[in-house]
């Protein structure tokens, strides 16, 4: 299928690994122009180098700090002033902290709001300009399945994504009628360097994930190319009709039905 994508304009934050690297590489294989931003530009410039070379198609790299507003919006403005415009956004960054409710503090609080709420506001409302002027746009949010089914430690994910949740649902309403359309991708577990961190230490790697696969009904992890292909299609012009949705990717994990 063309997802119509040939020469779209797409950033993708936090996208030097992981997730955000896995869309950028969709969209990117797909025809778009990308750009893609992270802190540590060194490994963010090698990344932009990688997918250029895997697709053939202009991949820039911007050190950008999501959590900070003036990076962010120094970023946004380079991306549109660069490639003429921005079409769409794939909303990302790094996850908060796990641990028990009790254990966290006003400023953990704080930091997890810039990052996981706040920076997606802000991204979110500084795209619209360039979605308007070119007659629509796809902003795609990456957040957790800790939206649909309570997941341990994971009380700071759960309380700012579910704010982007309601957030998404409000700005579909807003922005439909300009043709812009938000969603939001929920990733159950998803093979990444977050992901290979928080496994535990003291047991060999491929059975750690062996340990990890057994509650998962699909009986495996993720792969972050299974997450980007969701982007890409998304970010399709097939996907028009499709806004205001909050979309799990996790092999059959969550036990909630609604
Ligand atoms: N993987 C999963 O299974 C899973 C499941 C549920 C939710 N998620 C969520 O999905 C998001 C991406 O996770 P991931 O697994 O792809 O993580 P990852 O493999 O650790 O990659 C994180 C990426 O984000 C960048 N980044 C982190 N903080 C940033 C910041 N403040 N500003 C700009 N870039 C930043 C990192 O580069 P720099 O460090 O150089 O900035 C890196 O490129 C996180 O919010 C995570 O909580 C992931």
């Amino acid at each position: 299928m063309d997802l119509k994508l040939k020469d779209k304009v797409a950033l993708a934050l936090a996208a030097s690994k992981g997730l955000g690297r896995a869309s950028a590489t969709a969209l990117s294989a797909e025809g778009a122009k990308v750009v893609i931003c992270s802190r540590n530009a060194e490994e963010l410039a090698q990344a932009a180098a990688e997918i250029q070379h895997q697709t053939g198609n202009p991949v820039m790299a911007i050190a950008a700090d999501v959590s900070d507003a003036t990076q962010v919006l120094e970023l946004i403005k380079k991306t549109a002033d660069f490639f003429g415009g921005i079409d769409i956004l794939v909303d990302n960054g790094g996850g908060p902290p796990f641990s028990k409710f009790e254990t966290f503090d006003d400023e953990q609080w704080q930091k997890a709001f810039d990052l996981t709420l706040l920076a997606f506001a802000r991204t979110g409302r500084a795209v619209l300009p360039y979605m308007k002027q070119t007659g629509g746009g796809r902003i795609i949010n990456i957040i957790s399945g800790s939206v649909k089914s309570v997941l341990n430690n994971a009380v700071l994910s759960t309380a700012m994504r579910m704010g982007v949740v309601g957030m998404a649902k409000l700005m579909a309403d807003e922005l439909g009628p300009y043709q812009i359309t938000v969603n939001n991708i929920a990733p159950g577990l998803i093979l990444t360097d977050r992901v290979k961190e928080v496994l535990p230490k003291d047991v060999d790697h491929e059975q750690a994930l062996k340990e990890r696969a057994k509650s998962i009904p699909v009986g495996r992890i993720g792969k972050p190319e299974e997450l980007g292909a969701l982007v890409a299609f998304l970010a399709s012009e097939q996907a028009a009709y499709i806004s205001g949705t909050t979309i799990q990717i996790d092999g059959g994990s969550s036990r909630s039905i609604l």
